[in-house]
């Protein structure tokens, strides 16, 4: 057991200081949570075989799932991957800094650990102030996962990544809540035509309006188990979920409301704590209710979704039960991080 150091960081203009102290953690192999725009990033060298290791240690994190490799300008992508189409191009021209992570072959450079044991490589440069001065300061990529255990949902706040990690990492720079609150988009262009790995941050509307089709799996909604190789790792391993069950109801939003509020009705009978994660101001007596946002502002919806989620957990329900949304614009992310909650707990209204 270890004591993580926590730094208070100006998300806007981080402290030259604590930039500093960071950055000579990460180079002595250290790891260092950070904030990105989406969600809290655990950070190591991502050059350093042995650094990366306890990245994986830490998190209790598969062998095989790779990494996110961070960069801080757009010409390090060069550096790391061994072809950059011009599909590439264009979409780190339009997008960068911000949260889409492009999967591309490999350069020798980027140690196998890192990408899991695969010839390719996800790379982002995130839009946040303290991620990018961290990544400078460094002198060299970083490779971070989101700062949560493996399994749980992503941290969108200092106090939670402290509270999966605190005593196992070295560091927190604490910049805040993040904004975004779903991770990065990320897709791979190494297949035509490109594939979406991951719904996020940027939607995959707005993709396909650079690249035209884009092949969206039932994999990528959060759908389905499926048998053979998955072209992302970690599409495979139940995700964002917390203690307690998890029930998501999709339809269309008067259906989904009639639904929810039976389903409250029917486990609060057999004595069970229920808490709702509820949109456009729904209302549930008898349940710990948290209102989401509007249907109409998915932006809120997705920034409060995680936090949402851990409280409910800590309040210590039973069940939560979840409104879906439509499956569109950042609604596509939502849903596939609601569905990988639920472990495939969910009711059609
Ligand atoms: O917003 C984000 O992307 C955050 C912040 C910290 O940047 N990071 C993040 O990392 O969400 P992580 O490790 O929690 O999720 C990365 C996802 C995983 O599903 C992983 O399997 C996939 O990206 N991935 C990484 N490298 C890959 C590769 N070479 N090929 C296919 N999928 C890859
Ligand atoms: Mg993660």
């Amino acid at each position: 057991m270890r004591t993580t150091r926590v730094l208070r960081v100006n998300p806007h203009e981080p402290e030259r200081e604590a930039i500093a102290e960071a950055a000579e953690v990460i180079r002595a192999g250290g790891l260092v949570a950070f904030p990105t725009e989406t969600v809290y990033g655990l950070g190591a060298d991502a050059l350093n075989e042995r650094a990366v290791r306890r990245i994986f240690e830490v998190k209790g994190r598969p062998p095989d799932n790779p990494i996110i490799v961070h960069v801080a300008d757009k010409d390090s992508i060069y550096l790391l991957a061994a072809e950059v189409p011009p599909a590439a191009e264009e979409l780190i021209s339009r997008f960068w800094p911000g949260p889409l992570t492009l999967v591309l072959k490999r350069t020798e450079l980027v140690p196998p650990i890192t990408c899991g044991g695969l010839e390719t490589v996800a790379v982002r440069m995130p839009a946040h102030r303290v991620a990018l001065d961290l990544i400078r300061e460094s002198g060299v990529p970083i490779a971070a996962p989101s700062a949560n255990l493996s399994g749980s949902p992503s941290p969108t706040t200092a106090e939670h990544v402290l509270r999966d990690l605190g005593g196992r990492i070295e560091m927190v720079l604490d910049g805040g809540p993040t904004e975004i609150g779903v991770e990065s988009t990320v897709i791979d262009l190494t297949v035509d035509p490109p594939e979406l790995l991951r719904p996020g941050g940027v939607p995959v509307e707005e993709i396909e309006g650079v690249l035209g089709r884009v092949s969206v799996t039932e994999a990528a909604r959060g759908l389905g188990s499926f048998s053979g190789r998955p072209r992302s790792p970690g599409m495979k391993y139940r995700h964002y979920a917390p203690r307690c069950r998890v029930v998501l109801v999709e339809g269309d939003p008067v259906s989904v409301r009639r639904k929810v509020a039976e389903l409250v009705a029917e486990l609060t009978s057999q004595g069970k704590r229920v808490g709702v994660l509820a949109l456009d101001g729904a209302e549930y007596p008898g349940a710990e209710v948290i209102d989401l946002g509007p249907r109409s502002d998915l932006r809120r919806v997705a920034r409060s979704l995680f936090t949402s989620i851990r409280e409910l957990d800590e309040r210590g329900v039973d069940v939560i039960v979840a409104e879906g949304v439509e499956e569109r614009g950042l609604g596509l992310a939502i849903m596939n991080r609601l569905r990988k909650a639920s472990g495939g707990e969910t009711i059609r209204a």
